[in-house]
């Protein structure tokens, strides 16, 4: 049994936290935001986001940061991505060296265009910091539906504790050392989501959103293996696997605001109606930077983004995609 406080008490911590405690361990989760305790504490039986579900007794709600951080085997970061930096940096104090925090959420800060794990080992240079990402929808993992995902960390000793602590007989847990990879592949299937929702919102079919999966996976590898991924991640877990599930899903918020703006709506009347953080659109604006940062070409991810920020028709976007140059399917491959 292990000691283990999730710090952000959104969809995915409170699943992480249920399968964690009904596992055997010792949980506590903690918010910063007062009312999402209370909610928590009154509504352990019937949770809005999690249908279905129900969060133990044993689990334990503070408000009290210290509290969460002290005398903790492991610390699993699920905040949503915009405050990973904020929650790192009040959190600092309390972190012991060496301490292993994993962390679950998945976008890329804007500005900095760094990782989240980035952002945690900035702000908490003394931890170690490992990350968890896969094909895992919070409603699923929360109501004990088989799942797997990839573990990656920097020792083999890191990922394999990290690994020991979250599987079970329904939740199975591979290890890898490709931290960088994983984390690209996690943020940057979302702006891919955006557009497939897009696609199935103009009504096209499954031809159509398959090859923006296959062409959208392609471009994320390219840039993923040019800032030092590897390239089987990407066909990985945190990789196809994930991309699969969020195009494909009506858990997917970013499918959904995709759905939307297919549908003709704009990205504010869109987010509206997800009512939720999509982070998509924020990794979308990421993505471009990292992608001429980097020179690398994402056709893409510069469509989806004259869609969410230039007003751009999503159906002319998928015009202008159809009509690019020819081209060889992968610039490697080629005749003797
Ligand atoms: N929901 C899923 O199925 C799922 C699965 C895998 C990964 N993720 C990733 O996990 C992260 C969290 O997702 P979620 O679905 O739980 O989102 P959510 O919107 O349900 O929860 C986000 C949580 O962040 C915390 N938060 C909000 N404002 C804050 C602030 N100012 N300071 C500190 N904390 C604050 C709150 O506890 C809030 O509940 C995202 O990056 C998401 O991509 C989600």
């Amino acid at each position: 049994m292990s000691k283990v406080s999730v710090l952000g008490a959104g969809t995915w911590g409170c699943a992480i936290a249920i399968l964690l405690a009904n596992s055997g361990h010792d949980v506590t989760i903690w918010t910063k935001i007062e009312a999402e305790a209370r909610m928590l504490n009154e509504n352990r039986k019937s949770m809005k986001n999690l249908p279905g579900a129900q969060m133990p007794d044993q689990v334990k709600i503070t408000l009290d940061l210290e509290d969460a951080c002290n005398d903790k085997d492991l610390l699993v970061m699920a905040v949503a991505s915009p405050y990973i930096r904020s929650t790192s940096h009040i959190a600092s104090p309390y972190i012991k060296e060496g301490q292993i925090i994993v962390n679950v959420s998945k976008g890329i800060e804007d500005g900095s265009l760094s990782t989240l794990s980035e952002v945690i080992s900035d702000e908490i240079p003394q931890a170690d910091v490992a990350v968890l990402s896969g094909p895992s929808h919070a409603e699923e993992v929360s109501r004990g539906i088989p799942t797997t995902i990839v573990v990656g960390a920097r020792t083999k000793e890191t990922a394999r504790f990290i690994q020991d602590v979250f599987m079970t007989d329904v939740f199975r847990v591979y290890t890898s050392p490709d931290i960088i990879g994983i984390e690209l592949g996690g943020s940057l299937k979302n702006v891919i989501a955006l557009a497939a929702g897009c696609v199935d919102g103009l009504g096209y079919g499954d031809n159509t959103k398959a090859a923006l999966m296959t062409r959208g996976m392609a471009e994320i590898s390219r840039l993923g293996v040019k800032m030092g991924g590897k390239i089987e991640t990407f066909s990985g877990l945190s990789g196809f696997g994930d991309l699969f599930v969020t195009c494909n899903s009506k858990h997917s918020r970013n499918w959904n605001a995709g759905y939307l703006m297919g549908q003709g709506k704009t990205m504010q009347e869109a987010m509206q109606q997800v009512g939720q953080v999509v982070e998509g659109i924020n990794s979308a604006k990421a993505a471009l930077a990292l992608a001429e940062k980097n020179d690398v070409e994402m056709p893409i991810v510069e469509q989806i983004n004259l869609v969410l920020f230039e007003g751009k028709a999503s159906k002319d976007a998928l015009y202008d995609l159809l009509g690019r140059d020819k081209r060889k399917e992968y610039k490697s491959l080629d005749w003797e």
